[in-house]
């Protein structure tokens, strides 16, 4: 006991008053506590305005409950977004709550994104369909039919998520995946080109638990295939 300082025994016992394991120097417990960085510049997202109150077969309670859900993940993305930077800002990076921060971000975006292609590809009755997405989706499934049915097996399936086309940017690929809640098995650099809701919040209100599919036909009624076939590179 000799040997150590009055600091290095304050830290000692401090460390062991938390129950943490032995082996944070001084230094590093300093560093803990010094503002590292001026934090990060991020922009501010803002909600975008769909017109929702006369798409065929979704209600209008529905729409509204759910435009307001996608709001909510639009500020808690800014909220996060702040709560990161302030925390690293004022050299609170290496904790529980930055930790859960930054792994709440990626559900948070993800939530704000995935509505952002989903409201933004629908309209009251929907458009045409694209001929240069039919043709796409023919050399891969056969037919428009045979992919449409893939595409929706893939929505039907047990979960809360997304089925989404996606486009793999460096062939030209395309390939339809389940995500799982927002932020879950996204295919690295892939382009979203259809992205179709299927958490219960998206149709249990007028179509109960058990109308998935009845939702699924009516979220077609109403795709807008210029704006899906504009994403298609
Ligand atoms: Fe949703």
């Amino acid at each position: 006991m000799t040997n150590i300082t009055r600091r290095s025994a304050l830290q000692s016992m401090a460390i062991a008053g938390t129950g943490l394991a032995v082996g944070v120097t001084a230094s590093a417990q300093d560093a803990a506590t010094k503002p590292a960085t001026a934090g990060m510049k991020v922009p501010a997202y803002s909600a975008a305005v769909y017109k929702l109150d006369d798409l065929v077969g979704l209600n209008k309670d529905l729409l509204e409950q759910h435009y307001k859900l996608y709001t909510g993940y639009v500020n808690n993305t800014n909220k996060a977004n702040a709560a990161l930077s302030e925390m690293l800002a004022a050299g609170k990076a290496d904790s529980a709550e930055f930790n859960e921060y930054r792994r709440r971000l990626g559900f948070e975006y993800n939530g704000m994104r995935l509505h952002e292609y989903y409201f933004g590809c629908m309209k009251s009755g929907g458009s045409p369909v694209d001929a240069k997405l039919k043709k796409a989706v023919g050399d891969v499934w056969g037919s428009w039919e045979a992919w449409m049915t893939d595409f929706v097996r893939t929505g039907m399936m047990r979960g809360v998520g997304w089925s989404i086309l996606y486009q793999d940017p460096m062939n030209g690929a395309l390939s339809h995946h389940w995500i799982g809640d927002h932020e879950y098995f996204h295919p690295a650099g892939f382009s979203p080109i259809l992205v179709m809701d299927v958490w219960e919040h998206a149709f249990l209100l007028q179509f109960g638990a058990g109308g998935r599919k009845a939702y699924v036909d009516a979220f077609f009624k109403n795709v807008d295939w210029s704006i899906v076939g504009k994403r298609l590179k």
